[in-house]
């Protein structure tokens, strides 16, 4: 099949299976291009394992630190006429160079929300690895079914009080307008984002992971969240979605807690603002990330996901010092993000920004670079004329 980018909205509907394994390459020679991580995880789950975050995180743990790797995630294989996911020629192209490295790679295509997955995942850490040193949770869903009592939850991405008015892109035309988002209309909506996107998956992972007897002693476990500027306060972190990140972080104790027996502990990062398949949904944000691109690039201290998570294992997680840690005892690598210079020159942009100098101003050639990249196109060396064979096939993805 002759495969092009089709997209509809902020979604891609095809992917690009050997630009997809160009993409993990390139991944995989950065971290090694970093040097081995001393005392890094050995063995180690990844939950969202397939894109953005997660699967840079497997990559890190496995070559940078030679770590077996067991990944969860949600994703499609091709069918008639239809290609696979990003995410499932992303992890079979890891498999791929995982075992060519001689490193132990499983994957678990299917719902990490429901007891099912949890239980089938923690068979194969039983007769594969007998028990994991790290577990990383970086699922990111629109809705989840509750496995206890069935009820489906879907999230909504509001602001609450106020209706929320900013500037915002359609980063496929270029065209900057201006937007208005409603608040949410009851406290429903709160609840039902904090169900999907909340800290309550995440601890029931832990706890059926810890009943099983599959984590090890010093188990470290790490799940990922954003706070960025104030300018989207109103949508991100003050909105529906931030109530879900204060539940995540606050579930963080409860975790310490169920670990303290095992000397283990864990941490929510807050990473930086970042191209995924997720981010890219959320208004506003990719106006955000492009004008953020343009400051950092020039600066010379931009990161995509891999270079955030090897610097999360390399520097904060298994950092000989210790882990460094806010006044709230979150790891921080959205630092340079963060950066006072950094947010000034963001917030100058942002008053200027229109359609019409928006090339000049931001970097949104480079936001839709990394877009089309997270689907395995617009990659140098890859003939994107020729036929391809989307159907790969993948043993250790069950
Ligand atoms: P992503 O969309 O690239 O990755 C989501 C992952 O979750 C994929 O592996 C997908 O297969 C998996 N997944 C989704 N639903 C699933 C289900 N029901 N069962 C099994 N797997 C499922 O997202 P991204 O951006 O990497 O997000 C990961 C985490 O990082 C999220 O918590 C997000 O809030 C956080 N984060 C993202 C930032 C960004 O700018 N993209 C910034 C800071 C934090
Ligand atoms: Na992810």
């Amino acid at each position: 099949m002759i495969i092009k980018p089709r997209t509809r909205g902020f979604i891609c509907l095809t992917a690009h299976p050997e630009g997809a394994a160009q993409n993990i390459k390139n991944q995989i020679e950065y971290v090694k291009s970093k040097g081995k991580i001393e005392n890094g995880p050995k063995k180690v789950l990844v939950i969202g394992a397939s894109t953005g975050f997660g699967i840079a995180s497997r990559i890190s743990a496995a070559f940078g630190s030679d770590a077996a790797t067991i990944g969860v995630f949600f994703e499609k294989e091709a069918s008639e006429g239809k290609t696979g996911t990003a995410g499932w020629y992303n992890s079979a192209a890891f498999e791929k160079e995982a075992h060519a490295a001689g490193l132990y790679a499983k994957s678990i295509n299917g719902d990490a929300f429901s007891d099912e997955i949890k239980k089938q995942t923690i068979e194969l850490i039983k007769q594969d690895l007998g028990q994991i040193d790290l577990v990383v949770y970086s699922l990111a869903s629109p809705r989840r079914t509750h496995p206890k009592t069935g009820v489906a939850y879907a999230s909504v991405l509001k602001p609450i009080g106020a209706p929320f008015s900013n500037k915002t892109v359609d980063f496929h035309t270029g065209v900057v307008s201006d937007i208005t988002i409603n608040p949410i209309e009851s406290q429903e909506d709160i609840d039902n984002t904090i169900a999907v996107m909340g800290g309550e998956d995440w601890k029931f992972w832990m706890e059926d992971l810890k009943a099983a007897g599959v984590l090890a002693e010093g188990v470290k476990a790490v799940a990922y969240s954003y706070i960025g500027p104030e300018l989207t306060f109103p949508i991100y972190r003050n909105g529906t979605i931030g109530q879900a990140k204060n539940d995540l972080e606050a579930t963080v104790s409860t975790i310490n807690d169920l670990l303290a027996d095992l000397n283990g502990i864990s941490y929510v990062s807050v990473n930086k603002a970042l191209v995924t398949q997720s981010s890219s949904a959320i208004p506003v944000v990719p106006l955000y990330i492009s004008l953020l691109y343009k400051v950092m690039k020039a600066k010379g201290i931009h990161e995509g996901c891999i270079e955030q998570m090897q610097r999360l294992f390399a520097d904060r997680l298994y950092n000989k010092d210790g882990v460094s840690l806010d006044e709230n005892g979150r790891i921080r690598v959205d630092d340079l993000e963060m950066r006072a210079d950094v947010q000034a020159e963001v917030a100058e942009l942002w008053e200027k920004a229109t359609t019409e100098n928006l090339e000049e101003l931001s970097d949104i050639v480079g936001y839709r670079e990394d877009f089309f990249n997270l689907f395995g196109f617009n990659f140098e060396g890859i003939d994107y004329e020729a036929d391809t064979n989307e159907m790969i096939m993948v043993e250790s993805i069950k």
